[in-house]
């Protein structure tokens, strides 16, 4: 059964551009030996995460990043098992003033989430939206 989360949480410290290239590269390695799939952005102290595969095996990460030490104040929008194997690859981004608001890059993370089911979309969709939104307060 594949299951999907999504949540977003603050960084407990700073994250330097090159440190959060690192860490995203390495856990996008990691989730690809998983069949994990997803987005993960980082944005101004705070972390957006959509994960989807295998029940098991998005359960147990989400069960370790819970605990991880990096960030707290984890808030889960999301939690359910979906029919379709649906996110298409596994797209990490530092957002930054720079490349904030291009919208071609809003554009290509609801693009990966298009082959789940339209009310997971919606939700996923509303939940980034509400996440880019509050970045530029
Ligand atoms: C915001 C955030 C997102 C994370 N996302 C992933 C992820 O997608 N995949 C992953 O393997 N680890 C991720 N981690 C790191 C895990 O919490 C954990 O440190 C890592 O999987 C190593 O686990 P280990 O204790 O088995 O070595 C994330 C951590 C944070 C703070």
């Amino acid at each position: 059964m594949q299951h999907a989360i999504c949540y977003i949480s603050t960084a407990t410290r700073e994250f330097g551009n090159s440190e959060i290239e690192d860490l995203f590269n390495a856990w996008k390695e990691r989730n690809k030996k998983e069949q994990i799939q997803g987005i993960l952005l980082y944005s101004e102290g705070h972390f957006f995460q959509v994960l989807e595969g295998e029940r098991t095996a998005v359960l147990a990460l989400f069960n370790k990043i819970n605990k991880d030490a990096r960030h707290s104040g984890i808030i889960q929008v999301l939690g359910k098992d979906i029919q379709k194997g649906s996110l298409d690859g596994y797209i990490t981004e530092h957002i930054t003033s720079r490349n904030f608001s291009r919208p071609e890059l809003i554009e290509s993370y609801c693009e990966s989430v298009k082959g789940m089911d339209s009310r997971t979309q919606q939700q996923i969709k509303a939940i980034l939206d509400s996440f880019l939104d509050t970045q530029v307060l």
